[in-house]
């Protein structure tokens, strides 16, 4: 998505060859005209799948997810970061570990927001090593429903989480896949 592209490279900095900060327009102040336009492309990527609801990790995720599901006229749903797990029959929980932030947490989301059925698009803001991608997925298929698809705002094309996720039969689009990085320094694969 040139936008999107042309944006991370004028307000986005890379930090060095790992992190991309941008925290300007994506995960701390919010740039909504840019998210509605993200919406709108992952409402087009994704149409004619037969998808019925949209998931998301808190936080960074709430905000383009929220913009896809408003262009695709569908709900959504936001996992929970827990820290600690929850014994009840109305929840489902998966242990998922972050790489970037060495820390582990329990993505948790109620029963009642996903139905066995349901074909779920997973948008998220960024696709490093693909733990919290997977840990969504392990939730969607335990409660029965299906990952029709998984958006992806911005992908670390030179971490692992895009073609593990590929290698396990997802559906994975994401709308600038950064090759590599050095400091102030970012390069796109297209
Ligand atoms: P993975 O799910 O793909 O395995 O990724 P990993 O755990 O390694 O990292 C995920 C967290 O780190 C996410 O935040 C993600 O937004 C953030 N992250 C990863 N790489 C970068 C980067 O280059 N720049 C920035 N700004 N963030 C990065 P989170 O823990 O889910 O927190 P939140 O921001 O959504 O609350």
């Amino acid at each position: 998505m040139e936008a999107l592209k042309q944006k991370i490279l004028k307000d986005g900095r890379a930090l060095n060859d790992q992190v991309l900060l941008v925290d300007s327009f994506l995960n701390h102040q919010v740039d909504a005209k840019l998210m509605a336009q993200v919406g709108e492309e992952f409402a087009r990527l994704f149409a004619n799948q037969g998808i019925t609801r949209i998931m998301t990790v808190e936080s960074s995720g709430i905000a383009p997810a929220a913009m896809t599901a408003l262009g695709m006229g569908l709900p959504l749903v936001i996992m929970k970061k827990s820290s600690s797990r929850i014994l009840s029959d109305d929840t489902l929980q998966t242990q998922v570990h972050s790489f970037t932030k060495n820390s582990d947490y329990q993505l948790t989301v109620k029963r009642k927001y996903i139905h066995p059925g349901d074909r779920v698009l997973v948008i998220d803001d960024f696709l490093a090593n693909g733990e919290a991608a997977f840990g969504a997925a392990r939730l969607i298929e335990e409660a029965g429903a299906t990952v029709a698809g998984i958006g992806i705002v911005i992908e670390k094309a030179f971490q692992p989480g895009g073609r593990r996720l590929a290698e396990a039969g997802y559906k994975v689009i994401s709308l600038a896949r950064v090759a590599k990085m050095a400091e102030n320094h970012i390069e796109f694969c297209d």
